[in-house]
């Protein structure tokens, strides 16, 4: 165990700006030592709409957080989002050449490659390629083939893309915060390395992502991201629909919502539907009284039509996802949201929390799903600068590192 060795994840969300700092422990664990958040400004739908606004709003997050590990952040993983990201999924194939035909590096280097061979929207650019399987001679299910013997290697790739614009805008705004970019990750991969264990990747599972402008989603089968999938909507919703049905401002529609709030009214005793709430409708001074039920008769509706859109989306992919689905993000934190989204996916549902067996320190502080991604991002660094480390003197290329990245391989 290295104590020397830190991270930085930062989640830059439509919201609030999450910083985590954690230290490598014992057993492959991270150990948080400090954590900050602060209100987001200058972000539309996850993209960078004020440079300037974003990086005061980094800068608060990260100082706070800088203050309870008394650690200085250099280079932050980061979080990427935005509504426009794609996923696909490729197939490329490559000839194995030389002596006794041992696959290389290289070989799977080029595999990667041809796989990622594609026509790009102008101004669109590839942000991740996952492998999820190589195929040498026929033979599938292949995770680690350098070393292997073959003469035709093909690989099976999950490829997201997106715009440019947006991943440069976000890099400016860190980089005006004073920090650099270690790597930028999908935001429902960084969440899901904080809330889904590797069975969960291995049998099939969904994480959802319910932001407060964004949804993300990402099936995860046979150890490996099968599908990616973004939603120009989150939470932000209902705060919007509170203000608009109950003639009240943002600001206290969002209070309501996070005091009172219910998107599962079958949760509610008969007492509790009666129970009632005073507001205060915009340009008045006396204030309203109005029962929970009302509340939640607003909520319910927009919380089934928006599961109804991740689910079609997910019903579509025909895939199989016996481990169910795990919410994570604020927006799975309003009441009754698991419980109705467990009728909407007709699958097991649950929230996704940090996992215990891998997250110690200050974890019992952020322990919410709101902040997985933060802590996803902070682990992912931490694993990849431990296996950098382990495999010092090994000639693994940094491209063919950064593929393999969250593709099967566990931290040692
Ligand atoms: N207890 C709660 N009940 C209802 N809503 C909640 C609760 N806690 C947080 N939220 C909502 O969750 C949203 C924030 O979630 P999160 O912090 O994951 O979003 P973000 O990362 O800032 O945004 P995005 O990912 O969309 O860019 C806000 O709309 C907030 O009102
Ligand atoms: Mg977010």
């Amino acid at each position: 165990m290295n104590r020397e060795i830190h991270s930085i994840g930062l989640d830059i969300g439509s919201s609030h700006v999450r910083c985590v700092i954690g230290e490598a422990a014992e057993n492959g664990r991270m150990n948080i030592v400090g954590y900050g958040e602060a209100e987001s400004r200058g972000l539309r739908r996850g993209i960078v709409t004020s440079a300037e606004a974003v990086s005061e709003s980094i800068r608060r997050a990260v100082a706070d957080a800088e203050k309870i590990s008394g650690l200085q952040g250099e280079a932050a993983m980061v979080n990427l989002s935005g509504e426009h990201f794609r996923g696909e999924n490729k197939a490329g194939v490559v000839a194995v050449a030389g002596a006794g035909r041992e696959i290389t590096e290289d070989d799977v280097s080029r595999a990667v490659e041809s796989a990622s061979a594609m026509q790009l929207p102008a101004g669109w650019e590839i942000f991740s390629r996952l492998p999820q399987e190589f195929i040498i001679d026929g033979q599938d299910g292949i995770t680690e083939p350098v070393g292997m013997t073959g003469a035709r290697l093909e690989s099976l790739v999950h490829i997201v893309i997106g715009p440019s614009a947006g991943r440069q805008n976000l890099d400016k705004a860190i980089r005006r915060a004073g920090l650099s970019v270690e790597r930028m990750v999908l935001e429902p991969l960084a969440a899901a390395e904080s809330a889904l264990t590797d069975d969960d990747k291995e049998y099939g599972c969904a994480l959802v992502n319910i932001g407060s402008e964004i949804t993300s989603i990402m099936i995860f089968g046979r150890g490996a991201v099968q599908h990616t999938a973004v939603f120009p909507f989150g939470s932000l919703h209902f705060t919007k629909d509170i203000a608009h049905g109950l003639r009240v401002s943002m600001q206290e529609a969002d209070k309501i919502k996070h005091d009172f709030g219910c998107v599962a009214a079958f949760l509610m005793n008969d007492e509790e539907r009666q129970q009632v709430i005073e507001i205060i409708p915009v340009g008045r001074s006396e204030s309203r009284r109005l029962s929970k039920e009302i509340l939640c008769d607003i909520m319910q509706p927009r919380a089934v039509e928006l599961l109804q859109h991740i689910a079609q989306e997910i019903a579509n992919t025909q895939s199989s996802i016996p481990s169910g689905v795990v919410l994570t993000g604020g927006g799975s934190l309003a009441r009754g949201m698991v419980e109705i989204a467990e009728q909407v996916f007709d699958a097991p549902t649950r929230l996704g929390f940090l996992d215990e067996r891998y997250f110690g320190g200050l974890a019992g502080e952020v322990q919410t799903p709101a902040w997985a991604v933060a802590s996803g991002l902070a682990i992912s660094s931490i694993r990849s600068q431990v296996r950098e480390l382990n495999s010092h003197g090994r000639s693994r290329s940094k491209k063919v590192a950064a593929w393999i990245e969250n593709f099967r391989e566990k931290f040692k």
